[in-house]
């Protein structure tokens, strides 16, 4: 019998008969998806001529990635984000019409079970050398009209740059809450203004950064993920403007339509009285944005 294989198999044979199986995938976007990934992974191979020894490299990185994972550690999501994959992905599929608030990334440290506190609570307690600060604004529609009813869950590292699952008591949560709007679509969050932190650097991803010359700074913001009944949801940051990793951020977060002032009172004022809080203290105005579902 003879055989139909090649007797010569180039390397574009490989990447053709690759492609060629997957050409039974049953779903379309599976088969589009894989095809593309191994014409483009197939590409970046030969691309770099990457060597047996280099991919060997590759894959002991990945199973590092994968090991340093647990129920509240997610190096995969942390190797996305500084790889920029997190942010496209975020930019394909959130096209908003124009005046909707931006996205931007979602990150590791989110954790569903926040409380529910009442409007203008206090989320940093716990945080005892921070800053005090008032972040407060409205969730509105896209013609201006105030949100009732709408969910803002809000995440924040404390003044020393940690979220509370970095902490020695991780069970702890802190500087996390829900807050929800009334009739007038304001909010208000008492908090401490946020500060630069490092991502963590004692896994994978810090040794990528560190072979690379890259700094882990990303720069200070409050995270908000906004959802209201009848509206897409977003996820999103608060930047401070002042802050001097706004241009470099370590997972290419920063959106100019999320940077706020934080303005200071420094002194006894109206702020001061509105809010009911003791100078110093800083404030911060935001208005979410929300699309209706179409
Ligand atoms: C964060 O902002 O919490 C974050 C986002 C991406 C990577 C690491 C941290
Ligand atoms: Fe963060």
């Amino acid at each position: 019998m003879t055989s139909k294989a090649p007797t010569t198999t180039t390397e574009d044979d490989i990447t053709a008969e690759t492609i060629r199986r997957f050409e039974g995938t049953p779903d379309p976007r599976l088969r589009e998806i894989m095809t593309s990934l191994t014409r483009h992974l197939h590409g970046f191979l030969k691309e770099v001529q990457l060597t047996e020894q280099e991919w060997f490299e590759a894959i002991k990185f990945l199973t590092a990635t994968g090991h340093k994972c647990d129920d509240i550690r997610q190096e995969f999501i942390l190797l996305s984000d500084t790889l920029g994959v997190s942010m496209v992905v975020d930019l394909i599929s959130h096209r908003k019409p124009a005046g909707a608030t931006e996205s931007t990334v979602f990150g590791p440290f989110h954790r569903p079970g926040a409380p529910e506190l009442p409007m203008g609570a206090n989320i940093a307690a716990a945080d005892k050398n921070g800053m005090p600060a008032v972040v407060f604004g409205r969730v509105l529609d896209v013609a201006g009209r105030p949100v009732a009813g709408a969910l803002l869950d809000v995440w924040q590292a404390n003044s020393e740059g940690f979220y509370d699952s970095q902490l020695p008591n991780a069970d702890e949560l802190q500087m996390r809450g829900k807050f929800r709007t009334g009739e007038d679509g304001r909010y208000v969050v008492r908090t401490t203004r946020p500060v630069h932190y490092s991502i963590p650097t004692d896994g994978p991803v810090g040794v990528m950064l560190n072979a690379t010359n890259r700094h882990p700074w990303r720069p200070a913001h409050i995270h908000f993920a906004v959802s209201a009944e009848g509206f897409e949801p977003v996820t999103t940051h608060v930047f401070d403007s002042i802050d001097p990793y706004l241009k470099s951020d370590a997972v290419f977060g920063v959106k100019d339509s999320l940077i706020v002032d934080f303005q200071e009172h420094p002194t006894r004022d109206k702020a001061a009285e509105d809010f009911g809080m003791e100078p110093p203290f800083v404030t911060a105005e935001f208005d979410f944005v929300l699309k209706r579902r179409a």
